[in-house]
This record gives C-alpha cells, structure tokens and sequence, in this order.
C-alpha cells in the first residue's frame, strides 16, 4: 500500500519507517551526533558540492531530524520539511531566506506577539518593508500587493483573537504578483487544516504546541517545495540562524505526532462543549470560536477546517480586570502562556504573549485588553466547565448561568 493512501494517523505513526532497516527497533533510533565521518577525503568532497548525497554535519542534517521532516512533509501533503529549534526559528529562518532590503512583506492584522515584533523591530530596522493588511476580506490585498512584495504572511486561526484567512482566495491573488505565501499552521495543525493543498507555498509551525502536544518541548517546522525548503536549510538556517533542532527534541515531536489525530478530536470536542457554555453565559460578553454559528468566519471555518480546534478566545463584563479576577480563582485551570499542551492554559494576551504590541498598536490590530485566551487541554470536560462555572460568579458582577 502506498503511504499516501493510508489513514492521517497510520501516516503519522509509520510513514517513512521500517525498524526491519534498524536492526527491529520498533521506535526509531535517536542520532546524537554532532557530526559524520566521511568514508574518504573524496566523499567528504563530493558532499559539499552536492555530487553525493548524506549527512556532514547536524547543524544542516541529522537522520532523526530526517524522519521527521519527511513525517511532517507527508501529512502537510508537501514535498519536503524542515525541523528548526523552535517556532521563531522557523519562521524567521524562513523570511531571512526569501527577502532582502527594500522587499516588502505584506502580513495580516494579527499575529502571534513575537512574529509581529521580529517583523515590524527586526526585519524592519534591516530595509524590509512591512505592510500589515486585513486579510479577513481577501480583497483588501489586490489593492495592496505590487511587484515589490515578495512575500504574503499570515495565521489562521490567528493568535490570539482567533481570525480566519482564506487560504486559498489569499493564494490565488498572492500569485498574480509572484509573491510567496507562508501560513503559521500552528493552531490548526495538518489534521484541522492542510494550506498547501490550498494553494500556499509554505506552512511554518510551533510544534511546541499541538504537534508536541506534551508541554516538554520547544520546536519549529516549516514544509514547502523541495526546491524552498533546500534554500531555507542551506541558507536561513544553517548561515543566518542557526536556528537547528536537537535530535532529542525530534524523537519528542516524533512521539507527539503519533498522537495527533486522537488528541485534536478530543481538542474539538471540548473547546466545541466549553465554548457553548461561554457564549450561553450571561457574564461573557463575546466569544471567538470558530465552531460557534455565530462566530463572524463560521462558513469559512467549514469550508477550510476540518475540526474547529482547542482554542478560544473570550472576553468577560467588567473588562480587563474581571478577566484577570477569573484568571486568579481558576483551581485546576493552569495560569500559563503556550498552547496544545495536555493541560487547560489561560493567559492575558495584551499583558503576556501580545505585549510585544504597545497599546496602540493593539488597539489597531485588533487585540483587545480585555481578551481572554483559553487552550482547552485534555482533562475530563466536566472538569473544565466546573473550574469555569466556580470562578466565572466572582469574577464579574454578573450571576453566571
Ligand atoms: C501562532 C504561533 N506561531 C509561532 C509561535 C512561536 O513558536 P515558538 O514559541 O515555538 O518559538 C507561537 C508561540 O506561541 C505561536 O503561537
């Protein structure tokens, strides 16, 4: 049976493996090594030119980072991947590959904190320009693009406010211009959403999040061509950042992965049950859910996912400090930024993962101080609704439902 005709979870448990090549190991082998020793000088030669293919050195190339990328690759439906050592690795090895001054990416209104600030302080101060576009109506980008952007950038679902792009209607008029289009996956994962069979050219992800889906691990990957993923590895990462993952950490993705469909149902399944009882709630002012009818994007939610994830945003009556009160008298709830891990996570975007934005400039981008965001984990649901339904009474002057 070909791998391609297999199920998302067998592809994601075998494809690319047979422990008949590893004396049986059942799970694959980790390679830590450094480096490789060359058969002779000529080889060695041959492969720096490219004239022999096999591995030099791990900060270009290691097995177990190998299985991974091609693991990733088959599930995002692309030709090649490539591990990084965390998510900004990805995505700025990625961009330090495809611009240079004078370029200008055009990006979405919304962005995880740390992506905005890498652009707008980093790329910025070295001559790349930075148009930022609601990408929510694709319209709005046949009036911006020009022959000058190289580039069209954007998360859906975005952190933190949970806005949706077109992947494929973005793609289309991306492409009348050449420029290249990259999407930050990491909320959907390839289970939920796969953007290259939609059009776009790359997909970078924090797979520290739901494709590790343990807490215990931060990495990146990013799948496109054959032809941008060797660039991106011989140049955006192995000269400009160095940014490379530890055969340790691919053995973790690795382990996470093989999880991914299970653990996503269960994702759905519970932020799907937390998020009606929020937007029942009399306390709760708005809820963005992508799953909900009411939910602005919900037909293009259909249209582009096949699940509507573990994420939620919200925001209480009373603002900012009933969202803090809430926060504050969660019992099992967990305080904490990061997200897809087994454990339910709130967090305050503005204060925490969006502080890189200052006041204004979340006012424009749509990130309100009273946005709460909620990673719905893996515990029982009727746990998760009771640690709400006992703190949400307090947290606001409003009886809860
Ligand atoms: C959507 C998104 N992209 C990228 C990143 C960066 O990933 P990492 O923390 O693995 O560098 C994050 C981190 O929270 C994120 O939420």
């Amino acid at each position: 049976m070909k791998s391609s005709s297999r199920s998302f979870s067998t592809r994601a448990i075998h494809h690319g493996y047979e422990p008949a090549d590893h004396e049986g190991a059942l799970t694959p082998p980790v390679h830590l090594t450094s480096t490789f020793a060359f058969e002779t000088a000529e080889a060695g030669g041959e492969m720096f030119s490219g004239d022999r293919q096999g591995h030099i050195y791990s900060r270009i190339s290691n097995p177990t980072l190998d299985l991974l990328e091609r693991r990733i690759a088959d599930l995002e439906e692309a030709e090649a991947g490539l591990a990084l050592a965390s998510g900004m690795g990805a995505i700025s090895s990625t961009l330090w590959t495809l611009v240079a001054p004078g370029d200008e990416i055009i990006v979405d209104k919304t962005l995880y904190g740390c992506t905005f600030s890498y652009l707008q302080h980093g790329l910025g101060k070295f001559g790349v320009v930075i148009t930022h576009v609601d990408l929510t109506e694709p319209d709005n980008l046949v009036g911006a693009i020009s022959d000058r952007t190289k580039v069209v950038y954007f998360e859906t679902p975005a952190n933190p406010n949970m806005r949706l792009v077109d992947i494929k209607r973005v793609s289309e008029i991306a492409h009348t211009q050449g420029a290249v289009v990259v999407v930050d996956n990491t909320y959907a994962t390839p289970y939920l959403t796969r953007p290259v069979t939609l059009g776009a050219d790359l997909v970078v992800h924090s797979a520290t999040k739901y494709l590790g889906g343990h807490g215990d691990v931060v990495a990146g990957l990013v799948v496109g061509s054959a032809e941008m993923i060797a660039e991106i590895r011989m140049f955006g990462m192995k000269d400009m950042t160095g940014a490379v993952m530890a055969p340790f950490n691919a053995m973790l993705i690795l382990r996470g992965i093989k999880t991914l469909e299970l653990r996503m149902d269960r994702h759905c399944q519970s932020a799907m049950t937390v998020a009606r009882m929020l937007d029942e709630n009399p306390a709760v002012t708005k809820v963005c859910y992508p799953g909900l009818p009411g939910f602005d994007q919900h037909e293009l939610a259909c249209r582009q996912m096949s699940g509507f994830g573990g994420m939620i945003a919200f925001e209480l009556e009373g603002g900012l400090d009933a969202g803090r009160t809430l926060m504050n008298r969660l019992e099992m709830i967990g305080r904490a930024v990061s997200l897809g891990d087994t454990e339910t996570l709130i967090q305050h975007p503005a204060s925490m993962t969006h502080s890189t934005y200052t006041a204004e400039e979340r006012m424009v981008h749509g990130i309100s101080d009273g946005l709460v965001r909620l990673s719905i984990g893996l515990e029982g649901v009727d746990d998760i609704l009771a640690d709400l339904e006992q703190a949400l009474p307090g947290a606001t002057n409003l009886k809860a439902a």
